[in-house]
């Protein structure tokens, strides 16, 4: 990742306190998970279906001398998904598609941009060429957060996603790495 204003190198961030850095730690889908809530997961009624996809899950992390509530110096604060999608029955079809939430108080801290490009280049490591990202139209955050990331914008994915309060369009974002 390019050097940027409060970004020293990839997973590690500099902020008044310091460096802190950012790791993501694989979980099991039974283990728990920081709570993050916005109005952008408020689903409604879930579909039973959406139960048996095949998410692998991680809990994004901090550490440094100055945090620490989950051991020494180790806070947590976020969770990431990926979720594969065909776009056709043969391996290099296979994209991966990334959610991510961080906890209320550690957002606009740069830890979002930070954690989906690690993700980024975790699931080109492991031969994933291409992975996307999806977020609401007005979910400007997010999108500087992808943008930060090395996210290119690819377009908009009309009437995709339902939540709670209706039917909204999504930006669809992309991290392609040839390999
Ligand atoms: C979206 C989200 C993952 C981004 O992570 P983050 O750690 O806050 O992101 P960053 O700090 O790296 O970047 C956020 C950018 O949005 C800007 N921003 C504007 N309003 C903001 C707000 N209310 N909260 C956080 N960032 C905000 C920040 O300033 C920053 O841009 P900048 O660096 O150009 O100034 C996080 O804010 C979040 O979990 N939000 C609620 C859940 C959500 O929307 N998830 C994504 C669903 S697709």
């Amino acid at each position: 990742m390019p050097e940027r204003a409060g970004i020293a190198s990839s997973g590690q961030l500099v902020t008044a306190l310091g460096r802190v850095r950012v790791r993501l730690r694989p979980i099991g889908s039974d283990e728990p998970r920081p709570s993050s809530p916005s109005p952008y997961d408020d689903w409604g009624q879930i579909d039973p279906r959406a139960a048996d996809l095949d998410i692998d899950r991680w809990v994004i992390e901090i550490f440094s001398d100055e945090v620490g509530s989950d051991g020494p110096g180790v806070t947590s604060v976020g969770d990431m998904t990926a979720l594969p999608v065909w776009f056709g029955p043969t391996t290099g079809s296979m994209a991966m598609n990334i959610g991510i939430g961080i906890v209320e108080g550690f957002r606009g801290r740069g830890i979002g941009s930070i954690a989906q490009g690690m993700l980024a280049d975790l699931l080109h490591d492991r031969g994933i060429v291409r992975v996307q990202a999806s977020t609401d139209v007005t979910n400007e955050p997010e999108q500087r957060a992808l943008a930060k990331a090395g996210f290119a914008f690819e377009g908009i994915a009309i009437g995709a996603q339902v939540r709670a309060d209706g039917r909204h369009d999504l930006q669809v974002w992309s991290h392609v790495r040839v390999l």
